[in-house]
């Protein structure tokens, strides 16, 4: 059938919802591609098998990811009768931790294959019906948005369970750009207020909300994420023997975690670096930015440096701020949206970037390659802004504010642009390091500095 009533249909702004309805199919279409490339490349036994303890088996991200579809976007928006309604508690994050997911009666490949698809026919449908607005959860489209964001933040998990799997490569893609110009040393970032959080992107997620002010002192941050080069001269010096260096908690897991170097790296016998990706031993490539560190490693690399992590407003101030306006902007180049000359995200090249290799993403002071390529630790602790309401559900972030994570910010190359800008905030465990990691240092202003 080619011709669906819509009832009481949308009297004025006709374009603007066919466009956002164009942008939502675009979203939710390029998330299922990415969801299914990374799952068609493995046979039935690799989807089941569990990688790693922290990971999911990649058929349980594959069904979880139809199942949260279906709760808002088919029942709650479109009101229709559940697909299945029996499965709803084996596909929740909350009631089986990753390491106990594999022992779960779950849908086999093509049952959850299967379930995907017919329920993304029925959101199809949904999505044609629906007027884009008229309360929170569908006003330009949020649950839609956020259901693309949260397929998007599972395809980078299961990215990260891709470089967590052992055995012959399976994905490949082409190679990030290399630097165009060199970038080093530091960025001054006069004290001052500005805007930070967001009230008006309408696809902003509970946590980013709502915009406020804060007053942040002058700070010096670095114009580019650690290298690798740097990173190894910090492991060249004994940095992972100088307890000095850790602070209490972060020495105690570097002893009982056994850490000597970031994960994925190895030292040959001739005293070269490697580092596996995805399944390729690969020569350490000096300029690209430092990954797969916890952030009790970038503590240590920081107090080795003389220097500290940013703080969160710190980040965003660098990332948003334009001084020419005293207004903050989505990203750190302006408002538009991000583009392959702009910022390494989306999968499109499967490891940073070397740090110059962005020079348009750049913000008016200067700070490069904050949005993509690794995502960036800060000093801060995830907490709810001011004013903080759970929308539109509890689990998202307010049941993790005050627990033992730490933000990061920017995205990395396994993010998509959906799921990425100035505003969003990631949060992590502090001994976590297969997530796609790095860092960038920060300093207090000397006296008499950035005057
Ligand atoms: C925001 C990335 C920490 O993956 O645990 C996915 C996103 N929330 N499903 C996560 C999320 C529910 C979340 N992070
Ligand atoms: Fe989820």
């Amino acid at each position: 059938m080619f011709l669906v009533t819509i009832p009481h249909s949308p009297p004025t702004d006709n374009s603007g919802t066919a466009q956002l309805r164009d942008r939502i199919a675009d979203a939710l279409a390029r998330a299922r591609r990415r969801t299914l490339a990374l799952t068609d490349c493995l046979d039935e036994a690799e989807l089941v098998a569990q990688h790693s303890r922290l990971m999911s088996p990649l058929v349980w991200d594959l069904a979880h990811i139809g199942n949260q579809e279906e709760q808002w976007l088919v029942r709650n928006v479109g009101g229709h009768e559940p697909v299945r309604a029996d499965i709803d508690e084996l596909y929740d994050a909350f009631k089986h931790g990753r390491a106990n997911r594999p022992g779960l009666p779950l849908l086999a490949p093509n049952q959850a294959r299967g379930y995907v698809g017919t329920v993304r026919d029925r959101v199809w449908d949904v999505l044609e019906r629906s007027e884009l607005r008229g309360k929170p959860l569908v006003d330009d489209g949020f649950a839609f948005g956020m259901i693309a964001q949260h397929e998007q933040q599972h395809d980078e998990t299961m990215l990260a369970t891709h470089q967590l799997r052992t055995g012959a490569a399976v994905l490949s893609a082409v190679p990030a750009p290399p630097s165009s110009a060199p970038v080093d040393g530091e960025i001054v970032i006069p004290a001052g207020e500005f805007t930070m959080g967001s009230s008006t992107d309408p696809w902003a997620l509970d946590n980013e909300r709502p915009a406020h002010r804060v007053s942040v002192p002058g700070f010096a941050i670095d114009a580019a994420p650690v290298t690798n080069e740097r990173y190894l001269a910090f492991v060249d010096d004994g940095g992972y023997d100088r307890p000095e260096l850790w602070s209490d908690r972060g020495w105690a897991h570097r002893t009982e975690a056994g850490l000597v170097a970031p994960q994925f790296w190895e030292c040959d016998p001739t005293g070269r670096w490697w580092r596996r990706v995805f399944g390729v031993m690969t020569p350490l490539r000096p300029h690209q930015p430092v990954v797969h560190v916890c952030w009790f490693e970038a503590e240590a690399y920081a107090s080795w440096a003389g220097k500290r992590l940013p703080t969160e407003a710190e980040w965003e101030k660098a990332a948003r701020f334009d001084p020419s306006t005293g207004t903050s902007r989505r990203f750190p180049w302006g408002d538009a949206d991000p583009d392959p000359d702009t910022a390494n995200l989306g999968q499109r090249h499967l490891e940073p970037a070397e740090v110059g290799a962005y020079p348009t993403g750049a913000s008016p002071a200067g700070v490069h390659q904050l949005i993509g390529d690794v995502w960036e630790w800060t000093a801060s602790g995830f907490e709810p802004y001011p004013g903080f309401r759970a929308f539109p559900y509890k689990e998202y972030s307010e049941v993790f504010f005050g627990g033992d994570y730490r933000v990061l910010r920017g995205g990395s190359f396994g993010t998509d642009p959906v799921a990425c800008r100035g505003t969003f905030r990631n949060w992590d465990h502090p001994i976590r390091r297969q997530i796609f990691a790095g860092f960038r240092l920060a300093r207090d202003l000397r006296p008499g500095e950035g005057e």
